[in-house]
């Protein structure tokens, strides 16, 4: 007998005479009421067993967390909080579960316990619920593109490129680490390794994201990148998941609209397909926070934070502006910033974007034209800068709660205003030559952005931990499973 998915069971419009269901026991109580759960949704169907015409054994081994089949009619309930149930006619232990050693306890655990366990995680109603919508997250991202005709590109992921030239890169070599081979000048010969070069793991697919835009005109990329920074914090993975979009012909502004219409589709996406997961984790977060004081709280409860950026415009301020504000601000003058904003030309920390977003302009900001010093070597110099003041046509989107989750700008297409910026930060050109074709050969106008994945997750899903919203996260110290 084929069996059902319990979603479909608990969505059933009429009771049914014969039904099989599989899953993993939640709970057992008064040796009768099974509460099952297989993965399909976040409710489970409730099974009640025949205790008399049951084996003892049998019900011995009905343990939190052992894998059963039932077979049973579909049934309405008479308990509250479910219409549907299981009145078991057989039942067939699949795998036990020793509810001794078995970690996933009917109880609360605390996040650190959960994250060692993370293969078993998932068996909790929160992880279910975060890994689910983050599922129906990636799906929203594809269908976004896709129905806009964007093409779907597969970048690299190992590289010899440092398309941040920020130099967080893990190296890639397959040369014995003990008895490395060395050129005449004692340095590590590279030629002698796998790809006879030096190489990494990508830490964007960007720069190949835009050869691929100067001849197929949209272009999306969403794929695992990596960074060897050592920020041990709530917000950064050494691998995470990157969207990132790349337009010929779009300019900034175009940019900025691509972005906002496009996260405020996939929180919309979520929104609608994931009712009862994104319903547990807004009572989960209410309930994490009443044990915070007061003034650390949401002002928001989930669901009306994901409405309020659906219906409301993201604020655009120049990075000028900002200065301004953050250089005028009550944390500032107090000196309540660990970095105090004192002049033009500061790169913004957490503190500040946070501040922002949170306390100034209580809404998804999106931030552009910083200083070209303080961004990549690829983004496009703004015309009529003053020297010593140039800005680039940059734009990060700053999110409540997150900080940045989104960093992207316009592309310097002007092949000598490039050659000219990466001399001066020393970036090989004779690397990137590929690169510059795009720009030797029918350059133009283009811009692009990258989200971090797993930060649009932890927004959505009211986390607070970056660690809890992918299913094996990598940070440093730690790459277990
Ligand atoms: O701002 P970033 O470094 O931009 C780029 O990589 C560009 N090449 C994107 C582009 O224009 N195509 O990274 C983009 C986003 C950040 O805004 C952040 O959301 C996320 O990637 N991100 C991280 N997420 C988790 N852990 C980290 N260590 C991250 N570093 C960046
Ligand atoms: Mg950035």
């Amino acid at each position: 007998m084929k069996h059902t998915k319990v979603k479909d069971l608990l969505n059933s419009t009429t009771t049914l005479q014969e039904v099989n269901a599989k899953g993993w026991v939640r709970t057992f109580r008064n040796n009768q009421f099974i509460a099952l759960n297989d993965g399909s949704t976040i409710n489970n169907i409730q099974c009640v067993v025949d205790f008399e015409n049951t084996p003892e054994e049998t019900l011995k081994r009905i343990t939190t967390g052992a894998a059963v089949s039932v077979i049973g009619t579909l049934v309405e309930s008479k308990g509250a909080g479910q219409k549907y149930e299981i009145q078991v006619n057989k039942l067939e232990i699949l795998g036990d579960s020793d509810a001794e050693k078995f970690p996933m306890q009917p109880k609360k655990h605390s996040l650190e316990f959960l994250r060692e366990n993370a293969h078993l995680r998932v068996r909790t109603n929160a992880f279910g619920a975060i890994m689910r919508v983050r599922s129906v997250l990636s799906f929203a991202v594809h269908k976004y593109f896709q129905e806009k005709g964007f093409v779907y590109v597969n970048t690299p992921i190992i590289t010899g490129a440092d398309a941040e030239g920020a130099g967080e890169m893990f190296q890639v070599t397959s040369l014995p680490l003990d008895n490395l081979p060395k050129t005449e000048e004692g340095e590590i010969d590279f030629k002698k390794d796998f790809f006879g070069k030096h190489t990494n793991l990508t830490v964007s697919g960007q720069l190949e994201g835009e050869t691929f835009a100067m001849a197929l005109g949209q272009i999306y990329t969403f794929g695992p990148t990596f960074r060897a920074e050592n920020s041990n914090t709530s917000r950064h993975l050494a691998e995470f998941w990157m969207i990132e979009p790349e337009v010929a012909f779009n300019d900034l502004d175009d940019n900025m609209d691509l972005a906002e219409d496009f996260i405020q589709y996939v929180i919309k996406y979520a929104l609608d397909n994931c009712k009862d997961d994104l319903a547990f984790l807004e009572g989960r977060l209410l309930e994490e926070e009443k044990s915070k004081p007061q003034a650390d709280r949401s002002e928001m409860a989930l669901l009306e934070k994901l409405n309020f950026v659906l219906e409301n415009n993201f604020k655009r301020v120049s990075y000028t502006e900002a200065i301004d504000i953050l250089r005028d601000s009550t944390p500032n003058k107090k000196k309540k910033f660990s970095y105090l904003i004192n002049e033009w030309g500061a790169d913004l920390q957490s503190e500040h974007e946070r501040y922002l977003v949170e306390k100034h302009f209580k809404c998804p900001v999106i931030l552009y034209d910083y200083p070209a010093n303080i961004k990549a070597f690829y983004m496009r110099l703004n015309d009529n800068t003053e020297p010593g003041k140039e800005t680039v046509r940059a734009m990060d989107i700053l999110f409540p709660g997150i900080g940045e989750i989104v960093g992207g700008s316009e592309r310097e297409e002007r092949y000598d205003v490039l050659i000219e910026k990466m001399k001066a930060l020393e970036i090989d050109e004779e690397e990137l030559s590929w690169y510059l074709d795009t720009r030797r050969f029918g350059s133009a106008t283009h811009a692009g952005f990258g989200l971090g994945f797993e930060r649009l997750v932890l927004f959505v899903t009211g986390m607070t931990n970056i660690r809890d919203v992918i299913p094996f996260p990598r940070t440093p110290g730690s790459a277990e499973f």
